[in-house]
């Protein structure tokens, strides 16, 4: 068989790693390790080094990072410790350790939207995990990554602190929604693209109502699968260290599963199409009482989110909107309003 090339995603919370083959079908089982903490580059090189023994045969490397990289070199890394990583030459190091495979590094979102997107029109991508990823796409090609994870999104609280895994798991399934459905309104108001995908490991907890035109949820191995069209595109540009087009090389476009909101419940198991974009049906289901457009998402969530015994010592976006004396579930949050006929989402409620 001909060798494939080794998938490499780096989380802030797990290290994945598989190989693929060019049209970025896995050619073995994904493996996973938590990524180590603390986690400068010797202790993460070492990690990726052990686990790539364990994969078959490969003639190149496509790694996926949570930060910003170019030409090869991590600028930022902010679920890692960017004081321990600006500067470092990860797609050298990579290669140098592992047998000297052609590597290319690319932003993890960027990756993921490789896989993903059709390759029509103007096609957004939020993977929802540690971090909050973005990537744009413009009839299949990346456009330069934009670190919209770090920009405000709520007071002084940026999209990652709004809407990450630490944020999530400290209010709740319920609200994090609902913080969600005002992200995807403001993307709608700053992009108006033709179609958004939500990935990465919390998409599984969307329960939203979406518009099964624009909206998509799309599989996590995107993070990976990504690869392939990495190494299908030429060159090397300026923005994410990488030229990369999803369509380029001949690869097939991926075909997006649609994230249809009115559609019947189904056994709780992922199905997979042909293509990368995947719905889990347990989420299928849940839309099928979502109510009519225009009014405030119902969650069918029953159990009320476990909150962590301790608050996290640093400053919440909630904290911040709470007004002295004020009941901690009443956040003073303002309701934006979406563009008329392009709407997202049912109506989000307060954050
Ligand atoms: C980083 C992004 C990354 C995202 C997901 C954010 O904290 O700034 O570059 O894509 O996390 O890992």
């Amino acid at each position: 068989m001909k060798p494939g090339i080794l998938a490499i995603d780096i989380g802030g919370t797990g290290l994945k790693m598989t190989v693929i083959d060019d049209r970025g079908s896995m050619l073995t089982e994904r493996v996973r390790v938590p990524t180590p903490h603390p986690s400068p580059p010797e202790a993460l090189l070492a990690a990726l080094e052990s686990m790539a023994a364990r994969m078959p045969d490969y003639d190149r490397i496509a790694v996926a990072f949570p930060g910003v990289v170019r030409d090869g070199r991590v600028l930022t890394a902010p679920n890692l410790d960017t004081k321990l990583w600006a500067g470092f030459e990860l797609q050298q190091e990579i290669s140098a350790r592992m047998r000297g495979k052609p590597t290319r590094l690319i932003n993890d979102a960027d990756m993921q939207g490789l896989a993903l997107v059709s390759g029509k029109g103007l096609e957004f991508v939020m993977t929802l995990g540690t971090g909050i990823g973005t990537s744009l796409f413009r009839d299949g090609e990346l456009m330069p990554h934009m670190e919209l994870a770090h920009h405000p999104i709520h007071k002084n609280f940026t999209y990652d602190q709004y809407l990450g895994d630490v944020e999530r798991k400290r209010i709740g399934r319920k609200r994090w929604n609902r913080r969600l459905a005002r992200a995807l309104e403001l993307v709608n108001v700053l992009f108006n693209p033709d179609r958004i995908y939500l990935s990465g490991g919390n998409a599984t907890r969307v329960d939203l109502k979406l518009d099964p035109q624009r909206v998509l949820i799309g599989s996590n191995d995107a993070g990976l699968k990504g690869g392939a069209a990495l190494w299908h595109s030429a060159g090397t540009d300026r923005h994410s260290g990488t030229h990369a087009s999803a369509h380029g090389g001949g690869r097939p476009p991926a075909r997006a599963v649609r994230a249809d909101a009115a559609s019947k419940p189904k056994p709780a198991r992922t199905k997979r199409g042909a293509g990368d974009a995947v719905v889990p049906e347990k989420q299928s289901g849940r839309h099928a009482d979502a109510p009519p457009e225009n009014q405030p998402v119902k969650q069918p969530v029953k159990q009320p989110a476990k909150q962590p015994k301790k608050r996290p010592t640093q400053q919440t976006a909630d904290q911040a909107t709470r007004q002295p004396g004020a009941q901690a579930k009443k956040p003073a949050a303002k309701r934006l309003d979406s563009p008329p006929g392009k709407r997202l989402t049912g109506k989000a409620g307060k954050a």
